[in-house]
């Protein structure tokens, strides 16, 4: 990880943790600040302060915990980031991260950080057909192979 992407990231943390002060540098400055989509349902899987700065190590750690050990939980699945994290697009489907409405794409954009994790996993949720064909398939139920 470069110094400057590392630093960017830190001031876009601080920036965005505590609502009021974040919202009042974002309208004062003329720097843009992204705003992410607001997620589905009451809270995140952990709370949002810390989920901000720390759901690339959640979601490492899960990731190796599945592929080298072979445990397979719920709390902290891509899938499932996906799933409550959906933004619909004009015509009212979940956009990929193709599209810069994408929610993990409203911060790396601004951050600099270029992920590979969609080259395999979804970045939408599936659409209710596929979902019907996944479920006979165990490695596309995992959310690898979109669609
Ligand atoms: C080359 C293809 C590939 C790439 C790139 C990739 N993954 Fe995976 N990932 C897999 C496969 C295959 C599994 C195993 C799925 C299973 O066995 O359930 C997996 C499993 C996971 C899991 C555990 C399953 C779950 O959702 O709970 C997580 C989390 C995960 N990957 C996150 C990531 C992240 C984050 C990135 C990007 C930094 C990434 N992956 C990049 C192929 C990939
Ligand atoms: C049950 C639904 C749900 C799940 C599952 C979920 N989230 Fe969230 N997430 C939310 C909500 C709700 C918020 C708070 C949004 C707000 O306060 O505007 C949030 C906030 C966040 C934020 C901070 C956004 C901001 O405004 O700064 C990040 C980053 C995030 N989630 C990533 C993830 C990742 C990564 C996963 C999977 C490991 C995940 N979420 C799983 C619902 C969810
Ligand atoms: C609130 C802003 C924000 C949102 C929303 C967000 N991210 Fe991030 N993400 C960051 C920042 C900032 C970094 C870089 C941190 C660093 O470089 O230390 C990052 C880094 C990552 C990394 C590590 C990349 C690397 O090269 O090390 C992964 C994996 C990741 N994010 C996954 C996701 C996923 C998946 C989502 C959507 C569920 C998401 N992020 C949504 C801000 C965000």
């Amino acid at each position: 990880m470069g110094w400057v992407k590392f630093i960017t990231g830190l001031v876009l943390v601080v920036l965005l943790s505590g609502t009021d002060v974040g919202s009042a540098c974002a309208q004062e400055s003329r720097v843009p600040v992204p705003k992410p989509p607001k997620g589905k349902g009451e809270q995140c899987v952990r709370e949002t302060s810390f989920m901000r700065a720390n759901h690339m190590n959640l979601l490492l750690h899960q990731r190796d915990e599945t592929v080298q050990k072979g445990i397979r939980t719920k709390k902290y699945s891509l899938r499932e980031c996906i799933a409550c994290h959906a933004v619909n697009g004009k015509d009212g489907q979940p956009v990929s991260y193709e599209d810069p409405k994408n929610f993990c794409r409203s911060c790396h954009e601004y951050v600099a950080v270029k992920l590979d994790c969609f080259e395999c996993h979804a970045s939408k949720p599936p659409s209710k057909k596929a979902a019907a064909a996944n479920s006979e398939n165990g490695y596309r139920a995992s959310g690898v192979l979109p669609q």
